[in-house]
């Protein structure tokens, strides 16, 4: 089987650098910080929660200098170049706006926000600052979704006429959680469901048309959805997520000389097998990078991120915010689909 490699991987060290400064210390954020501090040389020199005894103690467990009890008092630090912003969705834009405006760069969680307009207002505020935005699509900057953009643009594939992609996790409702939570933007599509829309965006562009099925919990968020995006020429890219089964975290991207399969779980590092016409393997690719999780491959983005800020860009031409933005409308359409036809209570 003939073996692809990633074509000019970025180096995780010897780059230019960005110090971090990491606001609202959650799951992800202690995630994003041990990939940096393990895979990078990328510094993280400060640290802002609500709380300052959180902060604390999130400096004491990464090794970071300085801690703060409020996201503020970090926008003021000049040892902080850019914001990585992990709060839950429903507070992205009021924070990356601040920091922008704070002259921070800034790279914010997925989903960018939690509306199109919302991520619309981030990068007004990004350029009227002059200062990088990018949401932390972090597989975006996974070697293997680099060698897929390798074999689109080759044509080998053929047209792609269906991208499928799945992902679930199984949580138990929980309305105090921020998955379940209205007020905090909660629900699979914004969640999980951003990943597999991504995709499907990120391989036929923005779809003409979409139709979205799906349901509601008690607590008023959507727990499962399929989102159907249609193009010209027959071609749909299908997402589905829930939060109720677990998912098999497979995509497919089919054309009509051949497919590609992305191993699950499709948003993490990991490995790809092309098929032929005919169906039968021809190819793969295998990440060597011994990043084998989601969590440990979220350094990428952060060296990206250094190395679009040192070449002066406000946006990354792999990542740009207008594709983040595209994908925020499919799902402010597909949420006000499930709303209006998927409520459970009704
Ligand atoms: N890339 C990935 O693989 C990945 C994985 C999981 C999550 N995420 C994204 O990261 C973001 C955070 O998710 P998470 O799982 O890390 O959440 P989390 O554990 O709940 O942490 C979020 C943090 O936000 C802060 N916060 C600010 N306002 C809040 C409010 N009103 N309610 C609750 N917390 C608030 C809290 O920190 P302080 O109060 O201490 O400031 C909290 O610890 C989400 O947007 C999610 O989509 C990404």
């Amino acid at each position: 089987m003939r073996q692809l490699t990633e074509p000019d991987p970025l180096p995780l060290t010897g780059g230019p650098k960005l110090r971090w400064g990491i606001q609202a210390p959650g799951v992800i954020a202690g995630q994003f910080a041990t990939s940096l501090r393990r895979f990078t040389d990328q510094p993280v020199t400060a640290v802002a929660s609500r709380s300052v005894g959180r902060a604390e103690a999130f400096a004491r467990d990464h090794a970071i200098s300085s801690a703060y009890g409020t996201y503020e008092q970090l926008l003021d630090d000049p040892e902080v170049d850019i914001v990585y912003v992990a709060s839950p969705h429903s507070h992205h834009c009021e924070m990356a706006v601040a920091a922008l405006q704070a002259g921070k760069h800034v790279l914010v969680e997925k989903p960018l926000a939690a509306t199109a307009a919302e991520g619309e207002r981030i990068r007004d505020a990004s350029v009227t600052a002059g200062r990088f935005a990018m949401e932390a699509m972090h597989c975006r900057f996974h070697p293997r979704i680099r060698v897929l953009d390798m074999l689109l643009k080759s044509g080998d594939l053929g047209d792609i006429r269906m991208v499928t992609a799945d992902m679930g996790v199984s949580v138990p409702v929980d309305p105090d959680h921020r998955l379940f939570a209205p007020e905090l933007a909660g629900g699979t599509l914004l969640d999980m469901g951003v990943y597999s829309i991504w995709l499907g965006v990120h391989v036929l562009g923005l779809p003409s048309s979409v139709a979205c099925f799906g349901h509601l919990t008690e607590t008023g968020v959507d727990n499962q959805a399929v989102t159907v995006m249609s193009y010209a020429g027959g071609r749909q890219a299908v997402a589905s997520s829930s939060l109720a089964t677990f998912g098999s975290g497979l995509a497919c991207v089919n054309g009509t000389d051949g497919r590609v399969l992305i191993h699950s779980r499709h948003s993490a590092p990991g490995n790809l097998t092309v098929f032929d016409a005919k169906n039968q393997p021809v190819a793969e690719f295998i990440d060597h990078s011994g990043f084998v999780t989601a969590p440990e491959g979220l350094c990428r983005q952060a060296v990206w991120a250094a190395r679009h800020v040192a070449d002066g860009l406000i946006e990354s031409p792999h990542h740009p915010l207008s594709t983040s933005i595209g994908v925020l409308r499919i799902i402010d359409e597909a949420r006000a689909q499930v709303a209006a036809t998927g409520d459970s209570r009704q």
